[in-house]
């Protein structure tokens, strides 16, 4: 929804990040957002602001009380402050701190549990006294709930309230646990969870059932009693409700939103949560912009789709109507950009990702030569090839590419306990039917068997639960390698992914070093990545980072020069279609081709462990997507084709 702007100082981190607007701007934002590059940016300036508070707090002989949140979000807060505990001697003994929330019911020690998370995200790590920390106790009894609300709220108020409070959040607009409906005088309680909000925590309970329905909170009116709130949110998947709570009005169907009303509030946000802000998304309807090619193509396509009218039909009223006049003054007539836009979305499109040989290559996205090319195939997890660019694969194996995948992880944490089950079982009952001895793998099998017979909730698969289920995956990563007819897979396994949970290690040397020999070893003519990185945890951005480390080491070595890098989408987000480089056209048996290879990853298929927030399953987003992206070309006023995959080249 757009409001009426306002003619405030548009506020801009300083680090840049601000699309070349300087002075007055309008702004449609009634929330004051800094936009970082990065997360890592943006993490180490609130840590510092709240290093600053505990520091200043120290010197007066106060407490410092903080509110503290869990998720992904605040993590590289915390790391920051425990590694400037560490080295610059921060000391958290004046600290008081109280945590938004806690799963109920919920045991202290379980994995999933607040207590847990704070504990190894921050409070063991540091000087913090052991009874200095607040956070909603799980294991009250029902009839308790209330009276311990209560009290929670009346210590945070003996202690004089929060000086800092730390909110992530939810896809859905909720901070803390407040999900769509909840209050702006509500006070800490116990909430149902919103169905997003459980479907996206799904995964690290082993599925959706194992989620819990019910999370004690504190309130909207306890979060807006804070004396400055700052709020954290990383990737796409955060940036329609960033720009709902930011831009739109305040409501409770976005619980974000009741902090247009703090006096003392600020969000943090990265680019690409940034990226539905009018002042990212549309910056020419805020202040003067610097027209270059790319600014063009955003701006005409944006205009195109929001006037639903095809590019070639734009005429210079709709220009000047939506605020492109300077546009016009400085680049000629609607007619000539019309056309130049026109023409370079065309010369993205082909049904020759590859090349195509022996053909006149100027408009074409990628070289005709040579003929016949390596290519590597990148896939985060087991079934990434097949779902984001399932198309484009096949069409490189039809055109005689040599194509190979690297599945850089094994996945296995996605694969749920009754599938893993139901392999071993057939493993064993085989090996019985047919008296095959082989006692160390009879023992994997049953040992995996016996523990899954008894595995709680809460517990982390065995390194052979595991095993079974990388296997399972591996299995279904062949079939659709033989069902697009390649034989060139490679299972990387990265050692950063295999922990057994969703926390992941961070990425090392290792990681880097097997992606980087595989890439010696083939030498591609095309590197296929995803660049998808909306992936709710981050695996993608992780095995990207790999990617990117291993072609820094190689980038001098002589077969780099003939390497060109594409990136992919699809999972778990599209590109922008002004962003598109390369767009590779589907026929309807193309697009039924791709669903059966989807089909070949059963374990992902009928209720997967982890579905995010989206409730389609993967080939349903998958068609959903690339028929929405030759939809798009379709609108634009180009050929309409049934189904698109979409590409970015990224270059050194
Ligand atoms: C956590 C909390 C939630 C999260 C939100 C975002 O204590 O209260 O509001 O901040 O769900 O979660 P992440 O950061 O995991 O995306």
């Amino acid at each position: 929804m757009i409001t009426e702007p306002l003619m405030i100082q548009t506020q801009v981190a300083d680090n840049g990040m601000s699309n070349g607007m300087v002075g007055q701007a309008i702004t449609y934002e009634k929330i004051p957002t800094q936009i970082y590059a990065d997360s890592k940016d943006a993490s180490r300036a609130v840590a510092q602001e709240i290093a600053d508070l505990i520091r200043s707090k120290q010197k007066e002989g106060k407490n410092c009380i903080l509110g503290l949140a869990t998720g992904s979000s605040p993590k590289t807060v915390y790391a920051q402050l425990i590694k400037m505990h560490r080295e610059e001697g921060l000391s958290f003994r004046n600290v008081v701190s109280f945590n938004l929330d806690e799963y109920y019911p919920m045991q202290p020690d379980s994995i999933h549990s607040y207590v847990r998370f704070m504990r190894e995200q921050l409070f063991d790590h540091v000087d913090m006294p052991k009874e200095n920390y607040f956070i909603p106790d799980g294991t009250v009894p029902p009839a308790m709930i209330n009276d311990f609300a209560q009290r929670y709220d009346n210590k945070i108020n003996a202690m004089g309230g929060i000086d800092f409070q730390l909110l992530g959040i939810g896809g859905n607009g909720h901070i803390g646990f407040n999900e769509p409906g909840s209050l702006i005088n509500s006070r800490t309680r116990l909430m149902t969870l919103d169905h997003s909000t459980r479907a996206a925590t799904a995964m690290e309970f082993g599925g959706l059932h194992n989620v819990p329905k019910k999370a004690i909170t504190m309130g909207v009116s306890t979060i807006m009693n804070a004396k400055r709130v700052v709020l954290l949110a990383w990737g796409e998947r955060k940036a329609t409700m960033i720009r709902s709570s930011v831009e739109g009005p305040v409501t409770e169907l976005v619980p974000a939103s009741y902090l247009q009303a703090h006096p003392n509030v600020a969000f943090f946000v990265d680019v690409r949560a940034a990226s539905e802000l009018t002042r990212v998304k549309t910056p020419w309807l805020v202040d003067t912009v610097e027209w270059n090619n790319s600014m063009i193509k955003k701006a005409v396509t944006h205009l195109s789709l929001t006037l639903d009218k095809p590019i070639l039909k734009l005429t210079t009223k709709d220009y000047n109507d939506n605020g492109m006049s300077d546009m016009l003054a400085a680049h000629g007539s609607a007619y000539d950009i019309n056309i130049n836009v026109f023409n370079q979305l065309q010369h993205t499109i082909t049904g020759w990702p590859g090349g195509k040989p022996n053909a006149d290559d100027t408009y074409r996205p990628e070289r005709a030569h040579p003929a016949k090319k390596r290519v590597i195939l990148f896939s985060p997890h087991p079934d990434d090839d097949i779902i984001s660019m399932g198309g484009t694969f096949q069409r490189l194996v039809d055109q005689g590419h040599e194509v190979h995948v690297a599945y850089q992880t094994s996945g296995n944490i996605a694969v749920a306990d009754d599938e893993a089950f139901r392999f071993i079982d057939f493993v064993v009952d085989y090996n019985q039917r047919f008296q095959i001895e082989s006692p160390a793998a009879m023992k994997i099998f049953e040992d995996a068997k016996a523990f899954l017979k008894k595995k709680k909730d809460s517990e982390i698969d065995t390194p052979d639960v595991r095993y079974v289920k990388g296997l399972i995956r591996r299995g279904e990563a062949k079939a659709t390698c033989r069902f697009v007819g390649t034989e060139h897979f490679h299972f990387l396994d990265m050692p950063f992914y295999e922990t057994g949970t969703v926390q992941k290690k961070p990425i090392g040397t290792e990681d880097v070093k097997i992606i980087a020999e595989l890439i010696e070893k083939v030498k591609p003519h095309q590197i296929y990545a995803a660049g998808d990185f909306a992936d709710p945890h981050g695996t993608h951005k992780v095995c990207w980072d790999a990617i990117e480390g291993a072609l820094s080491q190689l980038k001098h070595k002589n077969f780099m020069k003939d390497c060109w890098v594409w990136l992919y989408r699809g999972a778990w987000a599209e590109w922008d279609i002004h962003e598109i480089e390369m767009a590779v056209p589907m026929s309807p048996d193309q697009v039924m081709k791709k669903r059966m290879g989807i089909f070949k990853h059963q374990s992902q298929k009928d209720g997967v462990v982890f579905q995010g927030d989206d409730s389609r399953e993967f080939w349903q987003r998958a068609e959903e997507r690339n028929s929405g992206t030759a939809h798009l070309y379709d609108q634009l006023g180009l050929a309409e084709y049934e189904a698109m995959e979409a590409f970015v080249r990224w270059h050194f």
